[in-house]
Parts: structure tokens; C-alpha cells; sequence
């Protein structure tokens, strides 16, 4: 069977300089790498960040034997400096970017009761603000060209409100009023450039350990019933970027099947 992203590689034979490019951000783990690996299966070009240079570095390297080119920075979303700093090197190793795909993120389990300002803060500046900033920097390399593709991970905590996720929720809520806004802002520009939104429910990632500070707690949640898989919302992604141009899918939403709510 084709790759689900066939268009992508379609546009981009021999010559790996006319390469589509993509960007990435979060791609040491969980859905951000299983996006990436999947773009380079398709024959995108590759930038990518996160924090964790040793995971970055393999992910980079196992990403080369695809034959496509690698570009990635240790980038903390949290601040903007570095972000476009990640945004100069692109432009400087291909002045092009056809995809950027808005996936780092994470929850505090934190409530609005007793939670920690530094957590909401966290989930504020990487969730919503560096998304903000590299949708804005990404559109001024769109733009001249009038194409191009955003991709918003967001979740299914944006669509309705679970118990105890604190601030976690709100991003999430940010980031779907963020899609349709900028949806708009680019209609009313008369822009070619595409906006999607996709929103998973459970994923099996390193997302839960990380939310529950705990290894037990993160087993329990992935145990339950089964879970999606990163690569499910890859294949989410890809059938978003591989639709014709004048076909823009706004928001993909992902449960497992057995998730109730
Ligand atoms: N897993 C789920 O059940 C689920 C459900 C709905 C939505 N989501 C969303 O999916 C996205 C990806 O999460 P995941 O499930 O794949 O979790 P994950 O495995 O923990 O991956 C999160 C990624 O974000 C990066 N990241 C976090 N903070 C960062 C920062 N300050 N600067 C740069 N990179 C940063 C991490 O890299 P470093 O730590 O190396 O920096 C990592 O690559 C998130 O937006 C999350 O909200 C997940």
C-alpha cells in the first residue's frame, strides 16, 4: 500500500534540495517522533527540536538513514531566543517550510486550588506561547510562497473538560479558539496556507509519567483498555497533509475506542 503522505514524496524526487521541509517541534518522543518518522518515511526534509540532545541526536540519526536531510536543535520552547534561533538555522539550510507541526506539550497534574504557579506557567509558555511564536515565524517563511501546512496537536481535554487537569485543560481550549483564529486570519488574508488541529484522547507515550510523576500511575492509565498508539496520530496527520490543496481538514479528533469521554 502507498504511504499516506504519497503527495508529500510525490512533490520531492532526486534532488533532496527540493525536498519538502518540515518542522517538528517535541520530536524526542512519543507523537512528535512518530509524526517525524513518518514525514521522513514520505520523503520530507526535517527540522527538529526538543530539549534532551542525547534522544534528539538519536532520533536524528535514525531519522538520516531515510536518506532525507536532518536539521535539529536543542531548543527550550519556553524560551523565544531559542526558538528563533531553531527558525534562523532553517531558513539559513533551506530559506523554505512546507509543514510546521505544533506537537510539544505537557500536562501538570496541578489543580486550580493548590497547584504551583511554575507548572501552570510551564504549560502555558510551551502549550500555547512557543505555539503562538512558531506559527508566527513559520507563516513568514509560508507566505512568500503562499503555501503551506499547520498542524496543532491539541487533545480531546480542548473539546471538554476532565476532572482534575488544572490549567492543563485551558491550553488545550487555547489551542482549538488558536486553530479557528488563525483559520481566519489567513482567510481574510486570502492565503493559501492550511490549518489543522488534531485532537487525541489517551496516547501511549512518556505524556502520563510525566503528568502523574509516577511510573504506576502512567501503566494504570495506558492498562485500562487499549490506548491509541503514537503512530495512530501520525496517520491522523498524514491524512491531513495529503489532501488536495483546496481540501483544509480543521480539526481530527482521535479517541481510543473504548474511551468514554
Ligand atoms: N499522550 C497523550 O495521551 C496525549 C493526549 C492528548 C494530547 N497530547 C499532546 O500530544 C503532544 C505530544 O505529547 P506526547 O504524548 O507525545 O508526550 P511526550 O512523549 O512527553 O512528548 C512531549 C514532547 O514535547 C517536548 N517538550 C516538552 N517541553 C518542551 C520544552 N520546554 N521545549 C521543547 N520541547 C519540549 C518533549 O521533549 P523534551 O522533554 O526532550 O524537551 C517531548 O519531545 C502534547 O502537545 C500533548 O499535550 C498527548
Amino acid at each position: 500500500m502507498a504511504s499516506p503522505i504519497a503527495r508529500a514524496s510525490e512533490l520531492t524526487p532526486a534532488d533532496p534540495t527540493k525536498r519538502p521541509v518540515a518542522m517538528v517541534t517535541g520530536a524526542s518522543s512519543g507523537i512528535g517522533l512518530a509524526i517525524a518518522q513518518q514525514l521522513a518515511t514520505s520523503g520530507y526534509n526535517l527540522a527538529i527540536c526538543a530539549r534532551r540532545e542525547n534522544r534528539l541526536a538519536e532520533v536524528a540519526n535514525t531519522l538520516r538513514r531515510q536518506n532525507i536531510d536532518v536539521l535539529s536543535q536543542v531548543v527550550d520552547l519556553r524560551d523565544e531566543s531559542q526558538i528563533l534561533s531553531f527558525f534562523t538555522a532553517v531558513k539559513r539550510q533551506w530559506n523554505q517550510l512546507d509543514v510546521l507541526i505544533n506537537n510539544a506539550g505537557l500536562g501538570h497534574k496541578e489543580s486550580l486550588m493548590s497547584g504551583e504557579t511554575e507548572a501552570w506557567r510551564e504549560m502555558l509558555e510551551v502549550n500555547v506561547l512557543a505555539l503562538c511564536i512558531c506559527t508566527r515565524e513559520a507563516i513568514s517563511l509560508m507566505q512568500p510562497v503562499n503555501k503551506g501546512h499547520i498542524v496543532h496537536v491539541s487533545s480531546m481535554s480542548g473539546h471538554r473538560v476532565p476532572a482534575i487537569t488544572g490549567v492543563y485543560s485551558a491550553t488545550k481550549f487555547a489551542v482549538r479558539s488558536l486553530t479557528e483564529t488563525l483559520r481566519r486570519e489567513l482567510r481574510a488574508s486570502n492565503s493559501a496556507i492550511r490549518i489543522t488541529s488534531v485532537s487525541p484522547g489517551i496516547v501511549e507515550t512518556e505524556f502520563a509519567q510525566k503528568y502523574h510523576q509516577s511510573a504506576d500511575q502512567a501503566a494504570q492509565t495506558y492498562s485500562q483498555f487499549p490506548v491509541l498508539q503514537a503512530v495512530d496520530i501520525a496517520n491522523a496527520v498524514s491524512y491531513a497533509l495529503s489532501q488536495p490543496a483546496h481540501v483544509e481538514v480543521n480539526d481530527i479528533l482521535v479517541r481510543p475506542t473504548h474511551q468514554e469521554s
